[in-house]
């Protein structure tokens, strides 16, 4: 057991992998966790993130690469030796032997004496909630009550790390949510490196220290949640973070100012090595930061006009489907770096605000949303990031203006 020793940090170096009669998994992945970190690879379906996952739990073989717990070399060590502890979608508990027994499993394999096994069994069921259940076999409980029973099992050992490969993916919404606090809880308390995969964005965003967003089997970029949803380094990380999804609008840049469907704003923060020329760009707009036009707001700020087409009410908030006004039929709407997201779009709902659900907006009806430059991305023709946020302080002023008038 590690109890009381320092967390471990994981490195990944140049991993790649490549399954017989397969296309690259993992393509040359250089990775630091840092002890302690809950750090989240995130990524659409087939991006390569249980395969890392399993490169470092050992039970994939690196083509290339290394990795390193702490200074130790164990890319060829074998799974076992590695003390880390996985946890599965699936729970994968023994189903012939009790709740008490599967969370035994690991210490009873250690050596570990009984009566301290016992304890720490009472200890780690009474911290998940499921002291109660430990006489139980696995097949007789519900499946938020199996999972808690996987994350005993691999906390009771206190491992060098945990390696968590969607293990709330079988779990209903509540449920979910209701895990996904008991996991940064036991983070909290335990504060053991952490790897979790996770193809769900609020997961990888509330659960994550930081993110690696993978594509392709590459990482994309890596960051705090609130670095990746603030700068965003190209269109497929802007889509991927934030729900709902960024509004992404065709555009022209032109002498420091764009122009996408009947709007045109100065674009702040805009490097000085841009090309003066005429550019095609995609302009993202979050959803959170369209604002419905009052008489509070300042008129000089640009506005753009939209059709309504759906109102969903949430309580304190509307998500408002549009469409912009003066739309260019000619511009392909959906851009080259997008694909991930297109999903089971419907194309009329691609467009949304998040207004407060203070203001009039009616479905069907025309209706002027405030553009906030502070809060405008702007992408080049290949989806690179060139301007975005300055902070996340920026979008406060515009967003209370529009609250208290309304
Ligand atoms: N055992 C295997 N044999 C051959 N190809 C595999 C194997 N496991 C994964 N792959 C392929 O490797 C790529 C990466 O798969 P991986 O399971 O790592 O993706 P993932 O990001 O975890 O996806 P998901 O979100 O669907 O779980 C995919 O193209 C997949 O088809
Ligand atoms: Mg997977």
């Amino acid at each position: 057991m590690n109890e009381g020793s320092e967390p471990t940090a994981i490195t990944i170096i140049d991993a790649c992998k490549t399954y017989a009669a397969g296309a690259s998994a993992v393509r040359s992945v250089s990775l630091e966790v840092h002890p302690g970190e809950y750090f989240v690879l995130l990524g659409p379906s087939g991006s390569g993130k249980s395969t890392l996952l399993r490169l470092v739990a050992g039970l994939e073989v690196l083509d290339s690469g290394k990795v390193l717990f702490d200074s130790q070399d164990v890319t060829d060590a074998a799974p076992r030796d590695r003390d880390v502890a996985m946890v599965f979608q699936n729970y994968a508990l023994y189903p012939h032997i009790s709740v008490a027994e599967n969370i035994a499993f690991g210490l009873r394999r250690r050596g570990t004496a009984k009566g301290l096994r016992k304890a720490r069994v009472q200890e780690v069921a009474s911290s998940l909630g499921i002291a109660h259940l430990l006489q139980k076999r696995p097949s007789q409980l519900s499946g938020g009550e199996r999972q808690r029973v996987a994350l005993g099992r691999a906390i009771a050992r206190l491992p060098r790390a945990f390696l968590m490969d969607e293990p709330l993916s079988n779990l209903d919404a509540t449920l979910r949510t209701e895990m996904r606090g008991l996991l940064g809880q036991l983070h909290q308390d335990l504060g053991t490196t952490t790897v979790y995969v996770t193809h769900d964005q609020t997961e990888a965003m509330t659960l994550g220290t930081r993110i690696g967003l993978m594509r392709n089997g590459e990482l994309i970029q890596i960051g705090s949640p609130e670095a990746l949803f603030e700068r965003p380094q190209n269109l497929f990380v802007a889509t991927f973070i934030g729900t709902p999804r960024i509004n992404i609008f065709p555009g022209e840049l032109q002498a420091g100012r764009v122009r996408f469907a009947d709007c045109s704003v100065d674009v702040l923060n805009l490097p000085s090595d841009v090309s003066a020329g005429s550019n095609r760009v995609y302009v993202g707009i979050r959803p959170s930061d369209l604002n419905v036009a009052t008489p509070a707001h300042d008129p000089s700020l640009p506005r753009l006009t939209v059709q309504v087409k759906l109102r969903e009410y949430l309580g304190t908030s509307y998500l408002v489907y549009f469409v912009p006004k003066p739309l260019n039929r000619s511009t392909s709407l959906m851009p080259v770096d997008v694909s991930h997201s297109a999903e089971g779009y419907d194309e009329s709902l691609r467009f949304c605000a998040d207004v407060t659900a203070t203001v009039s907006i009616e479905s069907g009806g025309e209706s002027d949303f405030v553009v906030d430059p502070h809060r405008l991305y702007v992408f080049d023709e290949k989806g690179d990031l060139i301007a975005g946020p300055a902070s996340s302080h920026s979008r406060t002023a515009l967003a209370g203006v529009s609250e208290s008038s309304s």
